[in-house]
């Protein structure tokens, strides 16, 4: 499948720069203030006490620093980090392996945590309560159960999809916090903190323009720059200005509201086979040809957020600022609804 350059979710040539330019610490973590103050108290609090965190649930769209939070956790309370996901750990044993090599207070971090099995899950509960582990030893009539202790440590889960987490999982969290989309201001000062790292000049109207168009999302951003700064290097003298990033981005199919080809099938579809909906999601992912889960997951959240699709239980329909953004008159009977 091509790449898209707008993808929240991560691709292969990011992962050098990730590394680069993830922050290490809170205070270079920018943007989502109240979540930076929630969470500095808390792990202060447990640093006091000598106790260790709360177990930490973070769930929001791809991309916005969920795994980022997750590492910068462990560093502030000074522990190493195990990392994880909820489809690598097939059999109990794999989380028993796990759980006895954790020495006290350490992070345990599982990624894409609603892909959790059920037997896991189950074995996940006591280790997350009482921090012991119950190990079946045997089967048939000789099976025996051995209890482990484990070192008391902090869970912290990632997801997408918060909504696929069962209740008691979600319930055993003590810390839950929601990443949300990233302001205009925040995404600049991530691209002008990148640009410094990868010592890229770029101008303020460059920064705001493909700030403008990141989708509120750092790792898109940290993308458009990466991309932009080569269209810098070869059609000007290598510092990114509002009209290098503009042609840059125009040539990538990035609009100025940040919305690609494929968003803008989304959308188009909607109008011109469904007359501006309602149409149900399944419907929908069918004449585009992608997963409704996907769609629901990584290109909803955002058109939903900049008021471009509408989401009810009848299904989904395109707005009037969708109609606008593509030029497109809606119909007599489409005018109606709005
Ligand atoms: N607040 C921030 N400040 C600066 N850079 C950030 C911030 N948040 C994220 N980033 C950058 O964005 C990249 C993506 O973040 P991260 O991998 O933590 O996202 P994620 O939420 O775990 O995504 P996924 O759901 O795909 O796992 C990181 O490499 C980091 O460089
Ligand atoms: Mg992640």
């Amino acid at each position: 499948m091509l790449q898209r350059i707008n993808d929240p979710v991560l691709q292969v040539p990011d992962q050098e720069f990730d590394r680069a330019l993830r922050p290490r610490t809170l205070n270079e973590f920018i943007g989502q203030n109240h979540l930076k103050q929630l969470l500095d108290i808390s792990i202060k609090a447990a640093k006091l006490r000598k106790e260790p965190l709360d177990h930490v649930l973070f769930y929001g769209p791809p991309g916005l620093g969920k795994t980022t939070l997750a590492s910068i956790i462990a560093r502030e309370m000074g522990v190493n980090i195990t990392v994880s996901s909820g489809p690598v750990m097939e059999k109990p044993g794999d989380l028993a392996g796990i759980l006895t090599n954790l020495q006290r207070h350490e992070v345990f971090f599982i990624d894409e945590i609603h892909r959790l099995s059920h037997v896991i899950e189950e074995y996940i509960y006591p280790a997350i309560e009482d921090f012991e582990m119950e190990i079946i030893l045997d089967s048939g009539p000789s099976a025996r159960t051995l209890k482990i202790d484990i070192e008391p440590f902090t869970l912290i889960g990632a997801t997408t999809r918060a909504g696929l987490l069962t209740p008691p999982l979600r319930d055993r969290f003590g810390i839950v916090l929601r990443l949300d989309y990233y302001d205009q201001e925040s995404i600049q000062r991530i691209i002008q903190r990148s640009a410094r790292i990868l010592d890229v000049k770029a101008d303020e109207e460059g920064i705001f323009e493909m700030a403008s168009r990141s989708r509120g999302t750092p790792r898109i951003a940290n993308r458009l720059l990466r991309r932009v700064r080569d269209f810098a290097q070869i059609m000007g003298d290598g510092t990114i200005t509002r009209d290098i990033a503009c042609e840059a981005l125009e040539m990538l199919q990035v609009d100025h509201a940040g919305l690609d080809e494929m968003d803008k099938r989304i959308l188009l579809t909607i109008m011109e086979n469904y007359r501006g909906g309602p149409v149900g999601i399944k419907t929908l992912a069918t004449a585009i040809g992608e997963d409704a889960g996907t769609i629901e997951e990584i290109f909803e959240p955002y058109l939903v957020q900049q008021g471009f699709l509408d989401r009810s239980p009848q299904g989904r329909r395109a707005t009037h600022k969708a109609y606008k953004h593509l030029g497109i008159t809606p119909t007599d009977t489409q005018i109606d609804i709005f």
